[in-house]
């Protein structure tokens, strides 16, 4: 997933270009670059590394020009150096990328045929040299058209032409492309996002779609040519000033959020006054649906498998998850009684677009619950559920886990009282208990201390594992995931009665395991678990919630107890010790919390 912006202006561009390539990082850090056209040349200055490097290089070899391009990189052929970073240019055309060109094989042993020359591994390269290709039998828009058509695979491009003073052509296939409008400038961005600090009004390109955007005009067309109209929707610029803060890390500091952000998004879906759900409009009716499937990616899959549990224990609904990367491919048997929710928290993910898309071909039923309100996700799904929790900046998604589990779980209740499987008292009881949901947040993140403490025997460690039955076997793999993808430490999440069936054997003397033991059905039983790692030399960090009954067990090496809470919320409050462990492990080894290495905010490429 890579972040592209390109701007036509009727004044300098590279310093705008630099200003929207550091709100793209998000997307990619591997590499950056910026091209510009001035007096017909085409100048180019790329980096490794992050958008600073770039600005660096920039000082000495400042780029002139009205009209330019920039990316964010974040490999997927070729190793992140300064050769395969974007863009890629010949002496006629540069071009940036996100996306996989997946016959690019091909197309590259073609182009060496007919004499062309290639600097880079990447996949990218060879649309520069298929465009230089076509251009010479072709006007400029035949060539676009030509050339889009031989690609196979996935792109958002930009492209910039020397002998084009005021022109950058855009095309989508597969990954997301906005344009923006501006006063005697115009602009072309991987998302919103990018484009935020110039302007609210933004038009998106569907797949298939190309533009020609100058700066006081934009005409978008369609696969063969034809003129289409685009809505321009005016989008909210309040996320423009999100920063850290007092925080070291944006990370920190929307951990630290949850509260407020589970305050806001309570707000937005429970009447204080009368305990109503609002959520209203729903395009379906419950009595046609007797089936759920859930699906999503990473983080966004384990609010998928903790909504299985809320679904089961409250509607009477069949309720099955499944991993985007999975679904897309599967032997799907879609029917007409099922509704398939879609979990995003950048409503840009590929994987789960490329899902949503599927079940949108064949006349499913679609729901998204999203953070991005424009994205992708958001927009294409025949209902939307945004979560309302902020920009999250952190590639590790910390409140947005928590603002995907709130509104699938709020939504659940909805269904719950549509089916009648909730009466009216419970659900009511249950829309209460939520409403106290920010306040236990706040108190269980005074967890501080012994947290802190356990994160260095975590970050040390060859290896470790989390266990948890029941809904605590979703939160399990959610604080594995935390603490792979931050300190960079092999973490595996399992269900505690799986542990018995070969896991078992990992464990060793000194072994970190954390175990999720709240007092549940599952207690006894996860208790009995974890003496069995305890008893084979496992360091257990156990975290159950607060009670009068003591933890009848020796050996613990740590306890945590979250505040005592409605059932249905422990899972909420069970993450946060998690987010924690994995935030203060990754501090301690010195890694960069924000942007952890070999990730990326938005997975834009399967
Ligand atoms: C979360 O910590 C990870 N960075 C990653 O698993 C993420 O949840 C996943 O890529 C899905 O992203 P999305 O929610 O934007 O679709």
């Amino acid at each position: 997933m890579c972040g592209i912006i390109g701007i036509t202006s009727n004044k300098p561009v590279s310093s705008a270009i630099i200003n929207s390539l550091r709100k793209l990082e998000y997307r990619g850090y591997d590499s950056a670059g910026i091209a510009t056209i001035d007096n017909g040349f085409i100048n180019e200055i790329k980096s490794e590394g992050r958008v600073d490097n770039l600005e660096k290089n920039l000082v000495t070899k400042s780029l002139k020009g009205t009209l330019g391009i920039g990316h964010v990189r974040w490999a997927t052929h070729g190793i992140p150096n300064t050769v395969n970073a974007h863009p890629h240019s010949s002496e006629t055309v540069s071009v940036v990328h996100n996306g996989i060109i997946e016959n690019s094989t091909i197309l590259k042993k073609l182009l060496i045929k007919k004499g062309h020359k290639f600097k880079s591994q990447t996949d990218t390269e060879v649309i520069v040299h298929l465009i230089t290709e076509y251009l010479k039998e072709n006007n400029l828009k035949d060539t676009i058209i030509k050339v889009l058509k031989q690609l196979h695979g996935s792109f958002a491009l930009g492209i910039i032409f020397k002998d084009q003073s005021d022109l950058i052509v855009g095309a989508r296939r597969g990954s997301p492309l906005a344009v923006g409008y501006g006063p005697n400038e115009n602009y072309l961005g991987s998302d919103s996002y990018a484009l935020k600090s110039m302007t609210n009004k933004i038009s998106y390109l569907d797949d298939g779609e190309f533009c020609l955007l100058k700066k006081n005009n934009v005409e978008f067309f369609n696969e063969n040519g034809i003129k289409v109209n685009k809505k321009v929707l005016h989008v909210s610029s309040q996320e423009e000033n999100y920063e850290k803060g007092d925080f070291k890390h944006f990370m920190a500091k929307e951990i630290e959020e949850q509260p407020i952000t589970i305050k806001n998004c309570v707000k937005e879906y429970i009447d204080n006054i009368n305990n109503e759900i609002n959520i209203y409009n729903i395009p379906w009716k419950f009595d046609n649906i007797s089936s759920v499937v859930l699906i999503g990616c990473g983080t966004a899959y384990h609010s998928c498998l903790m909504a299985k549990y809320w679904f089961e224990e409250l509607t009477s609904l069949n309720v099955s998850t499944d991993i985007a990367s999975e679904f897309r491919y599967r032997k799907n048997r879609f029917k007409e009684d099922t509704l398939y929710i879609f979990v995003s928290q950048s409503g840009e993910t590929a994987d789960t677009y490329a899902a949503l898309d599927l079940c949108n071909k064949n006349k499913m039923k679609t729901c998204s619950i999203v953070n991005v309100i424009e994205s992708s996700i958001a927009r294409d799904a025949n209902f939307v559920l945004p979560i309302h929790c902020g920009p999250e900046v952190g590639v590790a998604s910390t409140k947005a886990f928590l603002g995907q589990m709130l509104v699938l779980y709020i939504f659940i209740l909805k269904i719950s009282s549509l089916t009648n499987d909730l009466d009216k008292k419970n659900l009511t009881n249950k829309i209460k208990d939520l409403k106290l949901l920010p306040k236990l947040v706040q108190e269980t993140l005074l967890t501080e201390d012994k947290i802190r403490m356990s994160a260095d025997t975590f970050s040390e460690a060859k290896g470790s594992m989390f266990l948890g039955r029941g809904f605590s076997y979703p939160i399990a793999l959610e604080g594995a995931l935390k603490l792979k993808e931050l300190s960079y430490v092999h973490a595996e999440g399992y269900p505690a009665g799986e542990m018995k069936h070969g896991p078992l054997a990992l464990i060793e003397d000194g072994m970190p395991v954390v175990v999720l033991a709240p007092r549940d059905n599952y207690y006894k039983k996860t208790i009995s678990n974890m003496q069995e790692v305890i008893a084979r030399g496992a360091k257990v960090l156990l975290i159950t919630n607060k009670s009068t009954d003591e933890v009848v067990s020796e050996n613990i090496w740590q306890t945590i107890e979250v505040e005592n809470s409605n059932y249905d919320l422990i899972p909420f409050l069970l993450t946060i010790p998690l987010q924690k462990l994995a935030y203060y492990s990754a501090l301690k080894k010195g890694y960069d919390i924000d942007k952890p290495r070999n990730l990326a905010k938005s997975v834009t490429v399967e």
